[in-house]
């Protein structure tokens, strides 16, 4: 089987939009004291490009949920990690790199809120709203991406291509 990648969103663009993201985040917690919660694996890269574009320090966290992989039925969702921080009464900030049906945020939404945070807010680089099976609030959104399987900047296949730079479609024939 061969495998072709064609660009979607290439470096400039997701840079420029990581930047537009980056003040509009600011601009919505001006003062505030915020923590990003990353959901690794996918969301490092652009994670890590959104925290340099704020013109603000929150604090950072993590959470794992995988949905997708080598061994894991699709839909069933695993829980892996936790984040280390007490969330109660401060802005919390979901990162992902793609939301697709909603049911990794949808998930994270419902156990993270019990934790009674000041107010929870996702920011994703990418969004398929038309793949919804649950409906999920997405604040901050950089691109709509079309119906295509996508790679790169953190999303991956089988754990291979998250490295690339730009995100690409993945073409398998
Ligand atoms: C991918 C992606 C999102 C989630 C979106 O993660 O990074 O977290 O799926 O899909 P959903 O909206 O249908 O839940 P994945 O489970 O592949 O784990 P990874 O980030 O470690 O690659
Ligand atoms: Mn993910
Ligand atoms: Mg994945």
């Amino acid at each position: 089987m061969s495998e072709t990648l064609r660009e979607v969103f290439g470096q400039a663009a997701v840079a420029a939009r990581v930047a537009e993201l980056g003040r509009d985040v600011s601009a919505a917690y001006a003062g505030q004291d915020v923590v990003l919660v990353g959901v690794l694996k996918g969301a490092l890269p652009f994670m890590a490009d959104l925290l340099r574009s704020l013109d603000f320090c929150p604090e950072l966290d993590f959470v794992r949920v995988a949905s997708y992989g080598a061994g894991v039925a699709p839909g069933a969702l695993r829980f892996l990690m936790d984040l280390e921080t007490d969330i109660a009464g401060r802005h919390v900030l979901l990162v992902e790199d793609i939301v697709d049906t909603g049911r990794s945020l949808a998930y994270l939404l419902n156990m993270l809120k019990e934790r009674n945070p000041a107010s929870i807010k996702v920011c994703t680089l990418l969004d398929k709203p038309y793949r919804r099976e649950v409906d999920v609030p997405v604040d901050f959104v950089g691109f709509s991406a079309p119906p295509v399987f996508l790679v790169g900047y953190g999303m991956d296949i089988g754990e291979r291509l998250r490295r690339l730079p730009a995100v690409y479609e993945l073409i398998q024939e």
